[in-house]
């Protein structure tokens, strides 16, 4: 039995004044909540704030990015895994198609940085999925198949017991678009049987959050999927009763 995961991931967003909101309305509720694995993943530079304001022991913290570099150096703007570490970080995303599209990261950049948090002992949250004309024009499946493939050439699939994956089609970020639950099922099966080709014991394991315009209104449906194990979430992580309703979704 898989156990659910949710993470929020605020990207850009926040301000002492409103993280100190939002996370007082994760403690209050935290405890309401069971079943589910939960993290947070503010902006790098909000993180320490951010744990210093979370009381709540079943809520972890993750970071939203990290540099190629595991440790430190002249690397102008970076921060490493074993900063985010220090700061008690024990989740990261990694190429989430921002950081794909926007700055331009690339599959073997991205398969790096897995590599690297791996390593440190940081769960990455692995992001992939396909854009609406990907989809349209039928190669949704083998990209997705590429951006597994990039990382699994690097770390190799044992390492993917310890590998969270989340699956974000990028037409569904941000725009009030869902996947339907049948639509996002399929894909988070066709992920599952890419890696159960290199080995079934692990594909078996490995969590697959949903991400894409995920709501309290139509987060049951999604997680009640057989390979939907929770989600990532953006825009309503940042309202705590938006949150937990969503995290009680996944969990018991
Ligand atoms: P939304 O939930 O705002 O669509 O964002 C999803 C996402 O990109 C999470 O990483």
């Amino acid at each position: 039995m898989r156990k659910p995961f949710v993470a929020g991931n605020w990207k850009m967003h926040g301000s002492k004044a409103s993280i100190l909101t939002l996370v007082t309305g994760l403690n209050a509720k935290s405890s309401e909540i069971s079943g589910v694995d939960i993290a947070i993943c503010p902006p790098t530079i909000y993180i320490d704030y951010t744990s210093h304001c979370l009381s709540a022991d079943n809520i972890f913290i993750g970071g939203q990015n990290i540099a190629e570099e595991p440790d430190q150096g002249a690397f102008t703007g970076e921060s490493s895994v074993e900063m985010l570490k220090d700061l008690g970080c024990q989740y990261v995303v990694l190429g989430h198609s921002e950081r794909r599209t926007i700055y331009g990261e690339s599959d073997s950049q991205i398969a790096q940085k897995v590599k690297v948090a791996m390593k440190a002992g940081v769960t990455p949250i692995l992001c992939i999925g396909e854009t609406l004309e990907e989809r349209q024009s039928g190669v949704m499946e083998s990209v997705i198949a590429a951006q597994l493939k990039a990382v699994l050439d690097v770390v190799g699939i044992a390492a993917f017991e310890s590998v969270v994956i989340a699956y974000e089609p990028i037409w569904a970020i941000g725009t009030g678009v869902t996947a339907s639950p049948a639509q996002a099922q399929e894909v988070h099966a066709f992920i599952r049987s890419e890696l159960a080709v290199l080995d079934s014991t692990v594909a078996e394991k490995v969590i697959i959050q949903y991400g894409g315009s995920v709501k309290p209104n139509n987060a049951v449906e999604l997680f009640s999927q057989p390979d939907i194990d929770g989600g990532l979430i953006g825009g309503a992580s940042l309202d705590a009763n938006d949150f937990m309703a969503i995290c009680k979704a996944a969990g018991v």
